[in-house]
């Protein structure tokens, strides 16, 4: 009736029975700005205070993240205690939050915030970006066990003395995978006996030349390239690069890396090996005002819904399984290279929901047993063009 008006929140009211899971994780997806809580759902302890049921503390404790606020109502039943014992207890249950996890912290500040998927290829980043990127709290060292791996897969232990490895890092940014292939090759024992750090952005060779004058030495070449277009002196062993974006595919990385994939030997290795993009219906109506605000005059008004984002997902409610879309391989060594792709995929739905739009997600095999997901990082949004109930 509202129309999802952003003026419009809700403040949502304890029942002293809560209703079942699913009913609750809707309401998760809601604008709720503030939480009533009734003295008359209060319990009391061994020693005579006011506590809440251990269902109403873990609801609450999932509202807490909504930023909301407590309106107590009712009457003092714990008058010898006092009313401020109410809102102790309130106060202690929102100060003994669980600590968040690493990548909630990396990401405070940024929920439900929307933001235009990068184009690296056809953009240079900024240094700010690569600052960003460089922040992540898991990637470089999956990165670096991956390589620590396929170190070890190229160099037996026995040839270690004898045996050295080519590795080329394209689209090497301001070279945190120069590093961490280095660093591998420490770890490993092994020895590699040139780096190529081959990127395209002209700002950021600046920074690899530096690096290679004060810290890399001739260990390193860097080459200020596009990959696709490159004549490589030699052909690698390894290959490492990272254009996965947000969606698998969405920074071009298939096309990249098949035009880079002639500079890599037969039996080279290239990592990530394999990516697999995944999509799930989703309820947020806080998005989709966020995507109805962002107003373009340029452009037709309908084309905000047909963009995908970049976003922490948060004020949100995932309503079915994501379920894999695209998969990617490398090196691809089809006769003809097509990374054209077509899917239609079914999701059932088990409760009354509203749709906004899909989530997307991508996961990647960087090497053997070496997985990242960053599908707890960063997602994206394909905004439905219809919004409808399911
Ligand atoms: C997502 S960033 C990753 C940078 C760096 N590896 C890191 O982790 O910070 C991708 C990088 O690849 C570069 N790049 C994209 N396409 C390229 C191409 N065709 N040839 C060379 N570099 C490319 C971009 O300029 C950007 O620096």
């Amino acid at each position: 009736m509202c129309d999802s008006s952003k003026r419009v929140s809700v403040a949502l009211e304890l029942s002293e029975d809560l209703p079942p899971y699913p009913v609750l994780q809707r309401w998760l997806a809601e604008p709720i700005k503030a939480v009533v809580v009734s003295t008359g759902l209060f319990l009391t302890n061994k020693k005579g205070y006011p506590v809440l049921s251990r269902s109403h503390q873990g609801f609450l404790r999932s509202l807490f993240k909504l930023d909301v606020q407590l309106i107590l109502t009712g009457a003092d039943r714990h008058p010898e205690k006092g009313v401020h014992s109410y809102q102790q207890y309130l106060d202690h249950l929102w100060q003994t939050q669980p600590t968040p996890d690493t990548v909630t912290q990396f990401a405070k500040g940024y929920e439900d915030y929307l933001q235009c998927p990068l184009q690296p290829l056809m953009d240079n980043l900024e240094s700010q970006t690569y600052e960003i990127f460089e922040k992540d709290p898991i990637k470089y060292s999956q990165y670096q066990k991956a390589i620590y791996y396929a170190l070890l897969d190229k160099i037996k232990p026995e040839e270690k003395e004898t045996k050295s490895v080519v590795l080329m890092v394209v689209g090497a940014g301001r070279g945190p995978l120069v590093r961490a292939s280095l660093a591998a090759a420490k770890q490993a024992d092994r020895i590699i006996s040139k780096v190529y750090a081959v990127e395209k952005n002209p700002n950021a060779v600046v920074t690899l030349e530096n690096l290679k004058e004060e810290l890399w030495g001739d260990k390193v070449d860097v080459v200020s390239c596009d990959m696709r277009h490159w004549e490589a002196p030699i052909r690698a062993d390894i290959l490492v690069s990272e254009l996965l974006g947000s969606f698998g595919d969405n920074e071009l990385s298939p096309e990249c890396l098949d035009g880079a994939q002639r500079f890599l030997k037969d039996d080279g290795i290239s990592i990530p090996c394999e990516y697999t993009s995944y999509l799930a219906p989703l309820q947020s109506s806080k998005l989709y005002n966020e995507v109805r605000a962002s107003k373009d005059r340029d452009k037709p008004a309908e084309s905000n819904f047909e963009m995908p984002y970049v976003v922490r997902l948060h004020n949100c409610q995932i309503l079915a399984p994501p379920q894999p879309v695209f998969k990617f391989h490398h090196p691809n060594k089809a006769e003809v290279i097509d990374n054209s792709r077509f899917k239609s995929l079914e999701y059932h739905v088990e409760n009354t929901a509203v749709l906004h739009g899909f989530a997307g997600y991508f996961d990647t095999m960087l090497y053997k047993d070496v997985y990242l997901s960053p599908c707890l990082q960063a997602h994206l949004i394909f905004q439905a063009h219809v919004y409808g109930h399911i």
